[in-house]
């Protein structure tokens, strides 16, 4: 062999044990790449509960859904939030049967109507799953217990919040998130009842907004076109205050037209802040939740649980805030 052969040898090999070398270690690398550490221990969970709110982004169910999944990691429980898209009975009906169907240990959801609600919460009672109804009651029904605010005396406080905010004739115009849920309709009826023996305050019309911001914006301008007596509006569930907060300034009437709504999302806070929503009516959506996670698993477990938990319920205005958007307690959380 030439002198040049054994060199062009050599640097062949050279070659060919660094690109070796090389394809080695990083083919190990990329095999290895994904490959966790330790064998991931697979989450075991003491019970499967389903929550199905009325409507699945909404921001008062999204802090319902909050506190359902803190309760649930303190329990040991896999909760499933699943539900209508946008305020649907049908489809509301249809979540609840197939978690019916999939055999859960235990459904957490509204009482909407008594005659729609009642009978499938006791279909799925009698068939050996508990239910817990959350933020409306099925009260007739055979529902295990009931966490909510009690809806006839938050109407109640807004009617008469209304009559100590205000002075001289007063004419007002309500929005209801429904006119076929039961706690929309104890929430006017309180409110109805409470104002009754006022001579000054009139109820001039009450409308529906279906739980859509759209719609109750819509009945907001309305009620100002057809009804431009009304100087006063009642929101009934957590979307409509807003809603007509923001007509009502459109029209530039904030400084004429007294607002009352309910419950203490942000945007809401931000209105009674800035003076266009006098008051609202503080529920407790975060415990709502949590206590209904909670007296699930110990009702599982055979600890007696009482069949009505109101959570707190009052109103509140500028004065007293800050106010944490989560519990109703300490702004900011
Ligand atoms: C009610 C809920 C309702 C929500 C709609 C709340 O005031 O308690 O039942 O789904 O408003 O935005």
């Amino acid at each position: 062999m030439s002198r040049l052969s054994i060199i062009a040898y050599s640097v062949c090999g050279l070659f060919f044990s660094v690109s070796l070398a090389f394809s080695l270690f990083y083919g190990y690398k990329v095999i290895t790449h994904d490959l966790p550490k330790e064998k991931k221990t697979v989450e075991t969970y003491n019970y499967h509960f389903v929550l199905v709110p009325e409507e699945l982004d909404n921001e008062y169910w999204k802090l319902v859904e909050k506190g359902a999944k803190d309760a649930a990691k303190k329990y040991g429980v896999f909760l499933e939030y699943t539900g209508p898209k946008q305020a649907n009975i049908d489809d509301h009906v249809k979540t609840i049967e197939m978690s019916a169907a999939s055999k859960v240990d235990g459904i957490m959801t509204q009482g909407l109507s008594d005659e729609q609600f009642t009978p499938l919460i006791n279909r799925i009672v009698a068939s050996g799953i508990p239910v817990v109804t959350v933020d409306t009651d099925a009260a007739n029904s055979r529902r295990l217990t009931y966490i909510g605010t009690d809806n006839y005396y938050s109407g109640y406080l807004a009617g008469k919040a209304l009559i100590a905010d205000t002075f001289g004739e007063i004419n007002v115009a309500i929005i209801t998130g429904s006119f076929y849920a039961n706690h929309m309709q104890q929430r006017v009826k309180g409110f109805e009842n409470a104002v009754k023996s006022e001579k000054r305050i009139n109820i001039i019309t009450v409308q529906e907004s279906e739980i859509s911001r759209v719609k109750a914006a819509e009945k907001a301008n309305q009620i100002l076109q057809e009804h431009p007596e009304v100087n006063a509006f009642f929101g009934t569930s957590a979307l409509d205050g807003i809603e007509i907060a923001h007509v009502v300034t459109k029209f530039h009437k904030q400084h004429q037209i007294y607002i009352i709504g309910f419950d203490t999302l942000p945007e809401t806070l931000n209105f009674i802040r800035e003076g266009t929503i006098t008051a609202t009516v503080v529920q407790e959506p975060y415990q709502m939740g949590y206590e209904a996670v909670k007296m699930m698993v110990d009702h599982i477990q055979g600890k007696k649980v009482p069949p009505i938990v109101h959570t707190e319920t009052r109103i509140l205005r500028k004065a007293d805030l800050p106010v944490s958007t989560q519990s109703g307690k300490a702004e900011g959380n």
